[in-house]
């Protein structure tokens, strides 16, 4: 079973995005899965040029010659794929919509129309990965996932992660209440948990999906946080 995570953090490695996906995968590593994260920030990814060769003159192949051919190969190679972002300007990151958009090569050219009068194009391979979503917010409250779940609900996702305060995962270790702590900690389990699930079941139960996405800080004691680390930097300057 292969679980592959594109990583669309410019932060890559040391992204909060990563501290997500870590666990994830590790609890799939457990459960005996094959893991891969990507880090799209390390790629060469050109812009799609939109010109269609990928469905005309060349079906299925682009006329870029840079990263996204073997990237491809792996999304396909894929069981389960993660697209992971932080939350930029309400939506994904530029490097992950680029990435998403370099995926056209996989569909076929013409519309089809569903019954409930919504269009699509059929896949050009046979065996498309299950997707899930792992995004975090640097701001508290839910809107800012919004247009990430709209986005989410045309893909049938197996697992959907909308982390708020997201700046807290760099920062855990300035938590000083014992009872955020022991949320953070949980919420790393429960990570755990679902990536062994998706493994384990192909699907991730009710209750982990609710522990992960719970709020782990209240809004106050975040802001104070991650308001204090600017005043910090900011001094003296
Ligand atoms: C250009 C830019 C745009 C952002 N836009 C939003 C936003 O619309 N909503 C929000 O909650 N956070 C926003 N953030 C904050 C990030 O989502 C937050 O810092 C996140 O934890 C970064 O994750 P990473 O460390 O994996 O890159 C933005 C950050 C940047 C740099």
């Amino acid at each position: 079973m292969k679980v592959t995570v594109f990583n669309g953090s410019p932060r890559g490695r040391t992204g909060n995005t990563h501290l997500i996906v870590e666990p994830l995968l590790e609890g799939a590593i457990q459960a005996g899965g094959d893991t891969e994260e990507v880090f799209l920030v390390e790629h060469d990814i050109k812009h799609c040029l939109g010109c269609f060769s990928c469905w005309g003159k060349t079906p299925g192949k682009c006329v870029h010659n840079d990263d996204m051919a073997s990237l491809i190969a792996l999304f396909i190679d894929s069981d389960y794929v993660g697209l992971a972002t932080p939350v930029y300007g309400m939506f994904m990151t530029a490097l992950l919509k680029k990435f998403t958009e370099r995926l056209i090569p996989l569909n076929m050219p013409y519309i089809n129309k569903n019954t409930d009068g919504s269009f699509f194009h059929d896949g050009r391979v046979k065996r498309f990965p299950r997707q899930f979503m792992i995004a975090n917010a640097g701001f508290p409250g839910e809107h800012n996932f919004d247009l990430l779940k709209a986005y989410m609900a045309l893909q049938n996702p197996v697992l959907e992660i909308y982390r708020n305060c997201g700046e807290l995962l760099r920062n855990r270790e300035l938590v000083t209440s014992p009872v955020t702590q022991k949320k953070i900690s949980d919420y790393f389990q429960a990570l755990r948990d679902a990536g062994s699930e998706i493994v384990n079941h192909g699907h991730v139960s009710v209750e982990i999906m609710k522990k992960i996405n719970e709020n782990l800080i209240t809004d106050e004691e975040y802001m104070a946080l991650v308001n204090q680390g600017w005043d910090e930097e900011l001094k003296g300057i």
